[in-house]
């Protein structure tokens, strides 16, 4: 057995003796405060998140607001017979100090079959990452929720930039009965002038 892989078991199963077992691929999300700041509970795995340019999102990776222009492939492990929900937010905005309008939603996806998010409802368009400078780094969050078994949602597409401030994904979760999510991940990015 090599070294690396004593080391990972080894720290498995202490994190079960002090009774939290959270998985080791989404403790980031403990570690960088998105649980508690905006989950209650963290992901129950980890989205692959690439960027058309081809950066490939890894938990808590610094990004410039240029490597993190466009649409993102993403990709879970879903179950061919559930609808996902997929949610992108910015819970540090306008800064993670003072996040008065936490969280501002960047993008918000339903009745997505199959991880093929271009057949899903979009509810609120994409925004590109690109936090007010001085603002320090913000984090930037993808959460994939799988819809309860048989239900397809009924949202019409908001247009309004007002929607988009103070949505909180818990409270939105919980309306819709979506549970912990499935999947996710998080960057951080900053704008310097
Ligand atoms: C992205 O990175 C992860 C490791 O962080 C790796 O497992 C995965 O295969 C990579 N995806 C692609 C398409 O390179
Ligand atoms: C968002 O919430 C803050 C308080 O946290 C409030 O001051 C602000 O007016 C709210 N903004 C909108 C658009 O609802
Ligand atoms: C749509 O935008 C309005 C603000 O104009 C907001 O009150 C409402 O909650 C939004 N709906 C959704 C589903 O985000």
């Amino acid at each position: 057995m090599s070294h690396l892989l004593a080391g990972v078991l080894l720290l498995g199963y202490f994190n079960n003796c002090f009774g939290k077992v959270v998985p080791r691929s989404v403790q980031s999300f403990v570690d960088h405060e998105l649980v508690p700041d905006i989950l209650n509970s963290p992901p129950e795995s980890i989205l692959s998140v690439i960027f058309p340019n081809g950066i490939n999102v890894s938990e808590a990776m610094e990004l410039t607001p240029e490597q993190v222009k466009g649409v993102p492939n993403l990709q879970w492990n879903a179950n061919s017979n559930r609808l996902y929900t997929v949610v992108f937010c910015d819970p540090d905005a306008p800064s993670r100090e003072a996040p008065d309008g936490r969280s501002f939603l960047h993008w918000l996806v339903i009745n997505i079959p199959d991880e093929d998010v271009d057949e899903g409802d979009t509810i609120v368009n994409i925004l590109n990452s690109h936090p007010e400078p001085e603002t320090g780094f913000h984090r930037y969050v993808f959460l994939v929720y799988e819809q309860p078994e048989g239900v397809v949602f009924d949202l019409l597409p908001n247009e309004s930039f007002e929607g988009r401030v103070n949505f909180s994904v818990e409270d939105f979760a919980s309306r819709y009965n979506l549970g912990i999510p499935v999947a996710g991940n998080f960057y951080f990015t900053q704008t310097i002038e």
